[in-house]
């Protein structure tokens, strides 16, 4: 069976007190057990101290986004070694706010997959479908060009040392969660589709749900045999919030 991954991406919020307390309070509420594990994604300037905060805990960190870039004239940018030296185990890649609000195609969200990889961090790839595109009966193969852009670039065997976030755009910061079937039947065609390059690999990677996952809805979504935790936004911002879906995760291990 595959451990559930309960990963907070805490967006463009936070401050220096508000997530000391946030990461003591996750820390301090971890459920007991094991077959899970929580991840925090804070913004770029809280990386480092809180993968110093959580350090000796079971809570890992990882980052919302990294250059596709070793280093050099990229200002602005963030190599994906500096968040390795950082203490950052995990980084979201190709989310959807990226791809609509800053144009990253899924060439350069492959080009991100790859080179943080080669810097020892687990990217977790996220793909998922506009309400349109659901709506034109189109999600497969949204979902599809968007996993072959990575394949293509990096290969299956990538995908031993890697998350895939499937998060229905229409369902992010909305309210309006996919039900369990819904997304299970998103999770079974992806993992499908990497099964016909290597079954082994498929039965292994993890799978999240993303899109308005809360303590109420987590349950239902994680007891689907292909959802395999969750990137969880606004309900990730407050430690009950988080641990709540946590708490749903172990009581299914
Ligand atoms: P949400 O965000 O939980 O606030 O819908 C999820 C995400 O964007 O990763």
């Amino acid at each position: 069976m595959r451990d559930f991954l309960v990963a907070g991406n805490w967006k463009m919020n936070g401050n220096n007190a508000a997530n000391a307390e946030l990461v003591a309070g996750i820390i301090a509420g971890v459920p007991g057990g094991g077959g899970f594990s929580l991840l925090v994604c804070p913004p770029f300037p809280y990386v480092g101290a809180v993968s110093a905060q959580a350090e000796g805990s079971p809570l890992k960190v990882g980052a919302q986004n990294v250059s596709e870039h070793e280093k050099g004239a990229y200002t602005g940018e963030v190599a994906p070694a500096m968040l390795r030296d950082v203490g950052c185990e995990y980084v979201i890649v190709g989310h959807s706010e990226r791809r609509a609000l800053y144009g990253e195609s899924s060439e350069q969200v492959a080009a991100k997959f790859v080179a943080a990889q080669d810097a020892g961090i687990i990217p977790i790839l996220c793909i998922g479908e506009t309400l349109e595109e659901r709506e034109a009966g189109t999600t497969e193969a949204v979902v599809d060009a968007q996993l072959d852009a990575v394949l293509d670039a990096a290969g299956i065997a990538a995908f031993a040392n890697a998350v895939i976030a499937y998060e229905p755009v229409w369902a992010i910061g909305t309210g309006m969660t996919a039900t369990p079937e819904q997304a299970q039947d998103v999770h079974a065609h992806i993992r499908a589709r990497l099964a016909g390059e290597s079954e082994a690999i498929a039965g292994d990677v993890q799978i999240l749900y993303g899109g308005s996952m809360k303590g109420e809805n987590a349950a239902g979504l994680l007891a689907q045999p292909d959802i395999d935790g969750g990137l969880i936004g606004g309900a990730s911002l407050k430690a009950d919030d988080f641990l709540a879906i946590a708490q749903a995760a172990a009581s299914l291990r």
